[in-house]
């Protein structure tokens, strides 16, 4: 069985102080969640040492918001998997829209950059998702599908027990436009179904697949109601830990 996953993605938000209280609150109310829904907060690179000495020992699970796409060396100003993993991260997301939009992230770095996080004992959190323009020439299935193939085909059944999907379409990120919860749904059985064409059946049952873009209270229940959503990923919503706490209770 799959399991459902709210995750935190704070992006370059929050000083160290404020990420680590932010982490405090997170841990203190995440009591008022039911114990089988997973809670990941992904912080910036400067605060995963302090936030995970708030985490140790609690159900909240550490992850970076990317990694580099080289295991060491001269690389100036990247993080590399083993250093993530020496912070007590246990996953990084990967390819999230604005990695690929403004820092030039493509489906062949991710390919690197997934293959080392695994060989590092990291589980990845995978975004994929269409922008405004695709969707509006009716281009979604076939951009998300082309994500998907082009970076998890690289990989292997076995591989995909430490991957997560999270489906998150640019024009909904940030924007306050949700998409519904039937495109999701819709674009999230896709994505099934591109799993199980490639690895069967049971690895596409067992894959969870988060929603993401504006994702909040007010739509987390009716979002993760649908078949195929089996949590989020959470930008803004994140910030306050009064909104991801609802977020999480709303399965
Ligand atoms: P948002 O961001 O919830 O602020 O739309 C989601 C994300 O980009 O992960």
């Amino acid at each position: 069985m799959r399991k459902n996953i709210v995750a935190g993605n704070w992006k370059m938000n929050t000083t160290v102080p404020e990420g680590v209280q932010l982490a405090k609150e997170v841990v203190e109310k995440s009591k008022e969640v039911p114990a089988e829904v997973g809670l990941i907060v992904a912080t910036p690179f400067t605060h995963l040492c302090p936030v995970a000495e708030v985490l140790k020992g609690t159900r909240v699970e550490l992850s970076a918001q990317n990694c580099a796409d080289k295991e060491k060396g001269a690389y100036t100003g990247e993080v590399s998997v083993g250093m993530l993993v020496s912070t007590g991260a246990k996953w990084t997301i990967l390819g999230h829209s604005e990695r690929r939009q403004y820092y030039g992230e493509t489906d062949a770095k991710l390919v690197d950059k997934v293959q080392l996080a695994l060989a590092a004992g990291l589980k990845v959190i995978l975004c994929v998702g269409e922008n405004l323009d695709e969707r509006e020439a009716g281009k979604h299935f076939e951009v998300v599908k082309t994500q998907t193939e082009n970076v998890l085909f690289h990989f292997t059944a076995e591989d995909m027990k430490n991957i997560v999907i999270a489906y998150e379409p640019v024009w909904a990120i940030g924007t306050g436009k949700t998409a519904t919860a039937e495109q999701a749904q819709e674009i999230h059985a896709c994505i099934r179904k591109v799993l199980a064409g490639k690895f069967g059946a049971q690895v596409a049952d067992d894959t969870t697949i988060l929603y993401g873009g504006s994702c909040k209270s007010s739509n987390a229940k009716e979002l993760f109601a649908q078949p195929d959503i089996d949590g989020g990923l959470i930008g803004g919503a994140a910030l306050k830990s009064d909104d991801f706490i609802a977020i999480a209770k709303a399965f």
